[in-house]
């Protein structure tokens, strides 16, 4: 009996211990509301907006301001983004609030006199800052949609700016990172600048961003782009060598686009036109996929992670070549995501094979910055959703701090083609559609996505990554619905990726063994290793009707809740 009783002990632990670990494995639980992002204190405060009442167009301005302030490396006022939204009566769209060139930018302005690239001159200090969008992005979509007062709306962030926070370990890490960059961008000595070094915990007081946001608060998007704010940045870029004047910022415009749709084994995927290259190439890999029955392999099993990448490397070779700013040139969105051409696109891969990328473009990166740009993800009680991806493009941007302002410049010149066959900081590749011209935006991979199941709302997608970006969604959507995982499993679960140029699959720490790279290498593949791949933040309606938000909180400080 005794015997007996602690046998059943035992598997009374055993089974608490599989329990516990099946539970942590679903995320963020909610029955009408879930915000998801990259800080604990954005996804709160968003919340709170919803708990009020307001829908997700007012939490997605708190949230993003809030993001400014507590995420400063990748939230943002002096980036851009891309909006994909789903009302609740099933009405889509997207707006594009991506930066733009310079009215003064010209095709080969980071090029020398022998036509070579200069390096960093893309991606460091004011010469490499795009017209910021996020201000007039975020103002258009609560002109459309908002319900709560804008001013009301701005003030959460403009309290923790002006009160500080304590900042994450992570966020520590990443500013200390940085230090040499931030004195060479700046010839002051902006905050982030700490000859002792930053740590968990110590509070940062952000009185002048509080100052320039509550110019945005009091007079919407003419707060940041007239009057002093918008001054103070002309007068920036002039000390700094930077190209932005006040008439650039005036002219700036955020732009709704149709977005593009798709299907995946009856799934609809709405997703974000060009200038994102990221709807566009999403839609052609989940046809690859299809296609190939990838979604019958085990997860990253070799012949999953093949097909993958012999897919994932098609549809890059495309989006360079393609790919650019529909108001600039002609984009064959509609041949891109045809099923027709996809068919003859992806006919030829060989299952047990690596093609090897073609050679039209030389050129190989050594650095690969690290994975910032931020997304966040919202559902209100009333069924609408919203995606928005946004960034300044790399760690904190082009590093600048607009003195007396207190914000983050982008570099998103440097998604820019700086010159044919030229790679970015990704290491990615694009081609004349993408050359720079003033006023034009430049490609990006963000991919903000909705997807959709029967005529009602599914997943709310997307991430940060550069090129990943586009990969790491990819595979969360295959992680759902061919791999029945939850939301945070999905979003949890190692990725790999591959972008053509370079020839290579980019694997995450723990994704395969080491065995199976080596079958991957045998059939004629690259292997690099990274740390990160992708930070997904999503959420998942359920099959009965609740919501689930993933956060990726095993990559970043990301937060999930809803109620
Ligand atoms: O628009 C793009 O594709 C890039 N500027 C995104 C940069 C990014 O995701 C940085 N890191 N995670």
């Amino acid at each position: 009996m005794k015997k007996l009783s602690s046998i059943f002990i035992i598997f009374l632990l055993i089974s608490c211990q599989v329990n516990e670990e099946v539970r942590e494995q679903v995320g963020a639980m909610g029955d009408e509301a879930m915000v998801v992002s990259a800080h604990p204190i954005a996804t709160k405060a968003g919340l709170e907006i919803l708990r009020k009442g307001g829908n997700v167009f007012d939490a997605a301005v708190t949230t993003h301001f809030m993001l400014a302030v507590v995420y400063p490396r990748a939230g943002n006022i002096g980036g851009g983004g891309f909006a994909v939204i789903r009302t609740n009566d099933g009405e889509t769209a997207c707006l594009d609030f991506r930066e733009k060139a310079p009215l003064r930018a010209s095709e080969k302005m980071y090029q020398d006199q022998n036509g070579e690239v200069i390096p960093q001159k893309s991606q460091l200090g004011h010469y490499a800052v795009g017209v910021p969008g996020s201000v007039a992005g975020i103002w258009e979509l609560h002109q459309k949609y908002g319900t709560k007062d804008w001013g009301l709306l701005v003030q959460p962030a403009i309290d923790v700016a002006f009160d500080g926070f304590a900042i994450t370990a992570d966020e520590a890490a990443t500013l200390n990172e940085k230090q040499g960059d931030f004195i060479a961008a700046n010839h002051y000595r902006p905050w982030v600048i700490n000859d002792d070094g930053w740590k968990a915990g110590d509070l940062v007081i952000q009185k002048q961003l509080a100052a320039t946001l509550s110019f945005i608060r009091d007079s919407g998007k003419d707060g940041f782009y007239k009057g002093i704010v918008a001054d103070q940045i002309a007068k920036e870029m002039l000390r700094g060598g930077g190209l932005i004047s006040e008439q650039d910022l005036e002219s700036y415009e955020a732009k709704w686009r149709t977005p593009v749709t798709g299907s995946y084994k009856g799934h609809k995927v709405i997703s974000m036109s060009p200038p994102s290259s990221g709807g566009v190439a999403l839609i052609q890999m989940l046809q690859g996929a299809e296609m190939h029955s990838l979604g019958d392999h085990p997860h990253n099993s070799i012949p999953a992670v093949h097909l993958m990448a012999e897919i994932e490397r098609l549809v890059f070779a495309d989006r360079a070549r393609h790919l650019g700013d529909p108001d600039f040139a002609d984009i064959p969105v509609a041949t891109l995501i045809s099923t027709d051409y996809n068919t003859i696109r992806f006919s030829n891969i060989n299952p047990s094979k690596a093609t090897a990328s073609q050679e039209v473009f030389a050129g190989e990166v050594e650095l690969v910055e690290s994975m910032e740009t931020t997304h966040y993800s919202i559902v209100d009680p009333f069924g609408n959703a919203i995606a928005i991806t946004t960034t300044l493009n790399g760690n904190y941007g082009s590093k600048v701090v607009v003195e007396g302002a207190g914000f983050f410049l982008n570099n998103e010149m440097d998604d820019f083609s700086s010159k044919p066959g030229a790679p970015d900081m990704f290491g990615s590749i694009t081609g004349k559609n993408n050359a720079i011209a003033p006023q034009k935006r430049m490609v990006s991979s963000m991919t903000p996505t909705i997807v959709e199941k029967d005529g009602a709302l599914k997943m709310v997608v997307g991430t940060p990554g550069g090129p990943t970006i586009i990969t790491s969604v990819f595979q969360t959507i295959i992680n759902v619905i061919d791999h029945d995982m939850s939301m945070q499993d999905a979003v949890t679960a190692k990725k790999t990726h591959h972008q053509w140029q370079p020839d290579r699959i980019l694997v995450e720490e723990g994704a395969l063994t080491t065995s199976q790279m080596d079958e991957l290498k045998d059939m004629g593949h690259n292997i690099e290793m990274r740390d990160k791949i992708g930070r997904t933040d999503c959420i998942l309606v359920t099959n009965d009707g609740r919501l689930e938000g993933g956060a990726d909180y095993t990559r970043g400080d990301d937060y999930a809740e809803g109620f």
